[in-house]
């Protein structure tokens, strides 16, 4: 038997290690036996380890291995090194059982992983800092309780993400401290220690209320993306029980007024279901490297069985940060236009083609960044299926990405924008210019002729839609 004590909760390099020689050693994961630390009773500790001579063979795995072991390991399961162990050798002696989705094993240890995909999001996402006075300046300290052992994993996202200020995230088990140059690990705190209310705060809760959008406010996205245990960490939580309130009046007001078409009772049920399915799993997505730099993912928003669909490029900074598509200075253009050309941006599901925020960091500035087409190809996969759920009659790209992930390849605006495109799934395409666009341009009659082109598109598509629904 072989008692292993690795070093911390999330030691995967000293996990990657031992069990490379394990497995080197053709030892049964029946026979192995994992801890943290020296846990009480481990009367035999690791000495056992020392027998295994297998060290430096060469021994490798599918990269889709290390890179699910490197978030399942951060699971609170204390059998997740041992389940991880057991894939390991299976893997090793059937070289396949990465892409065998039936293999139970590895369904288990997918599902650690997503979990805990999920938990590194949230704590992207809700994390507020609170402003401390110190010597030499101001330091910024946030409390939060994750349920796994993901701080560590995250500390280089926050380095990153606030590289100029100083800050702190305090936890139960480690806290972390930035100076604007290095991550250093102090013990886990307690939540007395954390700051309380300062100015930040009113800032925040003042853009919140801004961005809060009634007519797209749907309440149990809401709670099961920002789960009540969350709440009392946000500024902005406070405000949420009267912006509901608010939203659910103002919005039997909208339905009294101006109903929707209705399309088959029945679908939409499980369009809910399947979308929010869907959504959740969009929070974890890692189908290309713009998850590591964004805040979050910013999914789509609108009714389930909208007969219009938008497609934006990427979220942009406030939108990365707001957690929903088109709120920015883009999205007030857009809005603007949408309500001159007669368009119900309400009876619209807005998406982008891209969803999460690709930006170069300057400074205090993040500078957006175009997509390249291979991640824009990743992201098909969601738009993909938000088509299928909503099933619009007419989708909408803005711009040339949106394009781009609409049609499945490049096309040039200018030779596209204001006619009917026929679809794959039976929606008519249209294309037109993105919102940023409009606002890059320098010269003020252009701006406002470019700006009436746009309108009259957007008018055109209204009409179109008023002939087929
Ligand atoms: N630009 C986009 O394309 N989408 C957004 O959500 C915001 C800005």
């Amino acid at each position: 038997m072989h008692h292993i004590a690795l070093d911390a909760p999330d030691d995967f390099e000293g996990w990657r290690d031992v069990a490379r020689r394990l497995v080197l050693a053709d030892v049964h994961p029946a026979d192995v036996t994992w801890q943290v630390g020296d846990a009480p009773g481990d009367l035999f500790a690791s000495d056992a380890l020392p027998v295994i001579e297998a060290r430096g063979a060469v021994f490798t795995v599918p990269r889709a291995f290390v890179d699910l072991a490197q978030s399942a390991i951060l699971h609170r399961d204390n059998e997740r090194f041992a389940l991880l162990y057991a894939l390991l050798c299976r893997v090793r002696a059937r070289p396949g059982t990465m892409e065998d989705k039936a293999d139970p094993l590895l369904r288990r240890v997918e599902a650690l992983a997503k979990t805990v995909r999920r938990d590194i999001h949230k704590m992207r996402a809700f994390v507020r800092f609170r402003e401390v006075a110190e010597e030499g300046g101001a330091r910024f300290v946030a409390w939060f309780e994750p349920d796994h052992h993901i701080v560590r994993a995250n500390a280089g996202f926050f380095a990153r993400r606030f590289t100029t200020m100083c800050w702190s995230i305090l936890t139960p088990d480690v806290s972390i401290h930035w100076d604007g140059e290095i991550v250093r690990e102090g013990p886990g705190a307690t939540r007395a220690d954390a700051p309380g209310d300062d100015p930040v705060e009113a800032l925040w809760k003042g853009y919140y209320a801004a961005i809060f959008n009634p007519a797209r406010l749907k309440t149990g996205a809401m709670l099961s993306e920002m789960p009540r245990k969350y709440w009392r960490n946000l500024p902005e939580a406070a405000l949420i029980p009267d912006l509901i309130a608010g939203a659910q009046q103002r919005e039997a007001a909208m339905i009294a007024t101006a109903p929707l078409a209705e399309k088959p009772t029945g679908r939409q049920g499980n369009a809910e279901t399947v979308w929010a399915a869907l959504r959740g799993d969009a929070m974890g997505c890692t189908r290309c490297a713009l998850h590591e730099n964004a805040t979050q993912t910013v999914f789509g928003e609108g009714p389930l069985n909208a007969p219009l669909l938008f497609i934006g490029e990427q979220p942009g900074d406030q939108e990365d940060l707001a957690g929903r598509p088109f709120v920015g200075p883009a999205g007030q253009l857009f809005d603007a236009a949408l309500a001159e050309a007669g368009v119900d941006r309400r009876q619209a599901y807005v998406t982008n083609a891209v969803k999460h925020f690709k930006f170069e960091q300057r400074g205090k500035r993040r500078i957006h960044q175009t997509p390249q087409a291979g991640e824009v190809q990743a992201c098909r996969w969601w738009l993909a299926q938000e088509l299928d759920i909503i099933r619009p009659r007419i989708v909408v790209a803005l711009g040339a990405t949106a394009a781009r992930a609409m049609l499945g390849k490049a096309v040039a605006i200018g030779k596209t924008r204001g006619a009917a495109i026929p679809l794959d799934n039976g929606a008519e395409g249209w294309v037109t210019v993105h919102p940023s666009y409009l606002l890059r341009l320098p010269d003020e009659t252009r701006q406002a002729e470019e700006r009436a082109r746009f309108v009259a598109e957007l008018h055109m598509v209204e009409e179109r839609l008023a002939a087929l629904v």
